[in-house]
């Protein structure tokens, strides 16, 4: 059941990435400021959501969506979770890493995923129990992977107060790790500890669809995805990494009290 659901996502997900790359301007404008002057929204952020809406409803009227730029409508069991473009402001600039993210959710579950890093034509895709893709391939995330060896990718929110709490996390994970990224979509980094391309992410405070489809495609990649002490990720620090790096992760952030709500 979950391949038909993520066979519809993908080709949904794909149409609006191609109408994005054809429609995006050399420089987009800014149309609005959502929750800081920092978190922008392009024509096309809005112009994406809505027609993946319309394939949505075009073939699954009674689905529930939950969209970045138009919230929450409908009350079915399966809920699509919409992000039309994960990583506007790289998107805004130019700079190719952006992706369009949908998630199918059954009863509350997540069981499919389709991360679509556009100006890379990369489609990252995962279904429960049946393994995480990238063109054909099966991905495996890196393990074995010790903490002070670590790539760790991470990404930050827009509301300045969460961003000086995001300052100091990071001042206190950088001595202590290979390195850090921040790419600037959060769906992309979850796809990148699947690929291999760094060995672990977290952040604190992403919203859910960020991570919905991207957190599928990397546990069915072999990593842990959760938050700290037990708790699901959201609305808390979502961490991702195989598991022994996870944990490393998770103790290494813990004294930094990252439940407090920053
Ligand atoms: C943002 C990106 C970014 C992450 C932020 C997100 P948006 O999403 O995923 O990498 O650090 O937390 O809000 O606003 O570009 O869809």
């Amino acid at each position: 059941m979950s391949t038909v659901y993520l066979e519809l996502a993908e080709r949904i997900a794909r149409e609006a990435g191609e109408m994005l790359l054809a429609k995006r301007p050399a420089r987009p404008e800014v149309l609005a400021t959502k929750s800081s002057p920092t978190d922008v929204v392009t024509a096309l952020d809005r112009a994406a959501e809505e027609l993946i809406r319309t394939r949505i409803k075009e073939a699954r009227p009674d689905d529930a969506i939950l969209g970045e730029e138009g919230g929450a409508t409908g009350d079915g069991r399966v809920r699509w979770i919409v992000d039309p473009i994960d990583g506007t402001v790289n998107f805004l600039y130019g700079l190719p890493e952006w992706s369009v993210s949908i998630a199918v959710e059954v009863d509350g579950e997540v069981v499919a995923g389709v991360v679509d890093v556009v100006p890379r034509g990369e489609v990252f895709t995962a279904a429960k129990g049946e393994g995480a893709w990238l063109a054909g391939e099966r991905l495996r995330c890196n393990t074995g992977v010790p903490l002070d060896q670590a790539l760790i990718a991470t990404g930050f929110g827009y509301d300045p107060g969460r961003r000086a709490v995001q300052a100091e996390v990071l001042a206190h994970v950088v001595p202590r790790v290979r390195d850090i990224r921040r790419g600037g979509s959060a769906a992309s980094d979850l796809c990148a500890v699947a690929a291999g391309r760094v060995d672990g992410y977290y952040e604190r405070g992403p919203q859910y669809w960020d991570y919905a489809a991207g957190g599928l495609v990397a546990a069915e990649s072999g990593a842990r995805v959760g938050g700290m002490h037990g708790k699901p990720y959201n609305p808390g620090l979502t961490l991702c990494a195989a598991p022994g790096l996870f944990e490393a992760l998770h103790d290494l952030l813990a004294p930094l009290d990252p439940e407090r709500d920053a």
